[in-house]
């Protein structure tokens, strides 16, 4: 896969909803109805992060839910592609990116969202072809203000900010023409994935989709 196809069909993915859930799952068991929850209230692309041990089988299960577009979160390493490509996952998400990653992601057909927080980080990623970026840490990175800076000398590229982002400051980032959607963990609260409160995490799913 091609850096442009990949960022067409992350494009694509970003404009389905305002927000892209960013999600830690402790418990495979709860990934499919958390799933069903978010997608009820109409956030139906979801990041699954790699950050616990049962990320990849939560990912598999993710997979065949109807309505969802499921991706892996946190790749680091060319492993992480092929284990996320295995169980199931449609897209990817990087904090940062290395050449190792974008190659493991291009030969596996991986369509990709790399991060970048500097203008060197955009330009490096615009050179090998990459239009749709990550935005990371967007907070601590500048905020919406730092992205409305770089649409100065990267009009062409489009991002998705993550984190720090919540209910309070999505409005800020969406309000920017280079921003397709932001991405947080604010819709699954872990309490309420503990306590398998599916109609409030509904209810803040809707919410988030009214975002914009
Ligand atoms: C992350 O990769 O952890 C995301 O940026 C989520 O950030 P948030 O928890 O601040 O929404």
């Amino acid at each position: 896969m091609t850096p442009h196809n990949a960022s067409d069909i992350l494009e694509g993915f970003c404009r389905m909803a305002p927000v892209i859930p960013v999600l830690v799952i402790e418990d495979a068991a709860r990934a499919r109805p958390l799933a069903e929850a978010l997608r009820d209230g109409g956030l139906t692309v979801l990041e699954v992060t790699l950050r616990t041990p049962v990320a990849l089988e939560a990912i598999r299960r993710i997979a065949d839910v109807p309505g969802v577009i499921v991706g892996a979160g946190t790749l680091l390493a060319a492993e992480d592609v092929r284990e996320a490509v295995a169980v199931g996952a449609r897209f990817g998400v990087s904090p940062g990116a290395t050449p190792a990653l974008l190659d493991a992601c291009e030969t596996a057909g991986l369509p990709l969202l790399p991060g970048a927080a500097t203008a060197s980080e955009v330009m490096a990623l615009r050179a090998r072809g990459y239009r749709v970026l990550k935005f990371f840490p967007a907070g601590s990175s500048g905020g919406a203000a730092a992205l409305r800076a770089l649409a100065g000398p990267f009009p062409d590229m489009r991002f998705c900010p993550t984190g720090g982002i919540g209910p309070s400051n999505a409005a800020e980032y969406l309000a920017l023409d280079t921003v397709l959607c932001v991405g947080g963990s604010w819709v699954a609260p872990p309490a309420m994935v503990a306590a398998g409160d599916w109609a409030d995490i509904t209810g803040l799913a809707r919410q988030a989709a009214r975002l914009r």
